[in-house]
């Protein structure tokens, strides 16, 4: 996926399926490693990070087998605990995953880099202290991180209070913690959906998991998990955008196969601006109004309005002739996500930024060439070109595609002028 062709001005009409969530497969994936034994994954999206993550285990071994019927089988006995290459590694930020899946299994980790999105400085310093205190010892060879058990040592539970609700620390955590002897307590862990399906995946693994009061988990270590089958959660972010695309165009989108319960910030803002929301028990239908209201919005950790949303509802904020007044986003989660504004401004986006917040007034867009700098920040430039009149070009697409499925498919599905190359 090279290029995206969009020719802005159709309004979005009817039925979107959505697939299962990047965020949630690739923590699953890695955790398989801890069973060494077979897991089946249903709803596994077949996008770059996914496919990215499949290849990043068979290159240490494990066997995969994709199903008639879309499952997808990974055999796990066969994993060894060597470097994986650091080009794959590097490409994907879900990767990082690997540390808490193999220093459970074989008291060892070793990782290159872990990639993903460039928001400026990502770092695993939460991770890190967690296994510190779980007993782990670390060491680096050039930029090779190394974890290990001291000789004769094991993984031993105990407390372990989170900085922030990061979801990575709490996912590597969880996997580590699961195979511990005795108990771990995770404080200030994040609640994000996908970080419990990890539990839910890791409960039918065999762990002994109990969500506590607040932002505790806790972990009654088990020396032994085992294979299990698992259907992937539906992709949050993925709803999120078709709702935004049926906004930015004034259309009307059925999303289907989705839980609505995740999407509870998301669309109280989406009501906030005008729209009528429906929901059913995995449906959502969004009537967007002629003209909607820009709001100001504030990102957090789950249940707040997601991070992952944030480029894609700025973007609305800027189509003239739909929104109305202005629209500010305070981004609390990450520090440099801002990039994608320099992109909307190519369109014509008036955009201001001041530390972590930035205003938009709607102004008339027009479809150009623009680059996609990261994939939310590419859904952005997308939702954008569809509103725009003309036709936009929009490069360096295969940031989108390493989180949205099919997105061609559907996107036309819903009667949008678009064309992927690549
Ligand atoms: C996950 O990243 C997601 N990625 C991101 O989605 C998402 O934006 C983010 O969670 C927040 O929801 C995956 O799930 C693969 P964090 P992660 O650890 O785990 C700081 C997308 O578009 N922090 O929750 O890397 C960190 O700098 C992607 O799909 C530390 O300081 O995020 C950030 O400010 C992009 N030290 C905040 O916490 C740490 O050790 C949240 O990070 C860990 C995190």
């Amino acid at each position: 996926m090279n290029k995206i062709m969009v020719v802005g001005g159709k309004r979005l009409f009817g039925e979107v399926k959505i697939g299962g969530s990047k965020n949630a497969a690739l923590p699953v994936l890695f955790a398989g490693i801890l069973t060494g034994e077979s897991c089946v994954f249903e709803n596994l999206p077949r996008i770059g990070d996914v496919l990215l993550a499949l290849e990043i285990l068979r290159d240490l071994g494990a066997r995969i087998r994709f199903l008639h019927g879309g499952d997808v089988v990974v055999d796990y006995s066969t994993v060894r605990p060597v470097l994986p290459p650091r080009q794959l590694t590097e490409a994907i930020r879900g990767s990082v995953y690997l540390l808490g899946s193999m220093l459970g299994r074989f008291g060892k980790a070793m990782l290159a880099g872990a990639g993903g999105c460039d928001f400026g400085s990502r770092p695993i310093d939460q991770h890190l202290r967690g296994f510190g205190l779980l007993g782990a010892r670390e060491e680096r060879e050039a930029d090779v991180l190394h974890l290990f058990l001291p000789q004769g040592e094991c993984l031993r539970g105990t407390r372990i209070a989170l900085a922030m609700p990061s979801v990575g620390a709490s996912a590597n955590l969880l996997m580590a913690a699961s195979v511990a002897v005795g108990m771990t307590v995770i404080e200030n862990a994040a609640m994000e959906p996908h970080v419990l399906s990890l539990v839910a995946f890791l409960r039918e693994a065999g762990a002994r998991i109990d969500m506590g009061r607040g932002r505790r988990i806790s972990v009654l270590g088990k020396e032994r998990l085992h294979g299990c089958r698992f259907r992937v959660i539906p992709d949050m972010i993925e709803a999120g955008t078709y709702l935004f695309a049926g906004m930015a165009t004034g259309g009307e989108v059925r999303l289907l196969e989705v839980d609505p319960s995740h999407l509870g910030a998301v669309l109280e803002v989406l009501r906030e601006m005008g729209a009528e929301i429906r929901v059913g028990n995995e449906d959502i239908l969004l009537k967007a109004p002629e003209r909607y209201r820009n709001v100001s919005v504030r990102t957090g950790p789950y249940p707040a309005f997601p991070t992952d949303l944030h480029p894609q509802l700025a973007a609305l904020f800027c189509i003239g002739g739909r929104a109305k007044g202005r629209g500010e986003i305070r981004e609390t989660v990450w520090q440099q996500r801002f990039r994608y504004t320099e992109e909307l401004v190519r369109m014509g986006a008036r955009v201001g930024i001041e530390e972590d917040r930035a205003t938009f007034l709607p102004a008339m867009l027009s479809g150009t060439a623009v680059r996609s700098p990261d994939l939310r920040g590419g859904a952005a430039l997308l939702l954008a070109a569809l509103a725009a009149s003309g036709r936009s070009e929009i490069t360096n697409a295969a940031t989108v595609g390493r989180g949205y499925e099919h997105l061609e498919q559907k996107l036309r599905g819903l009667g949008a002028e678009v064309r992927i190359f690549g």
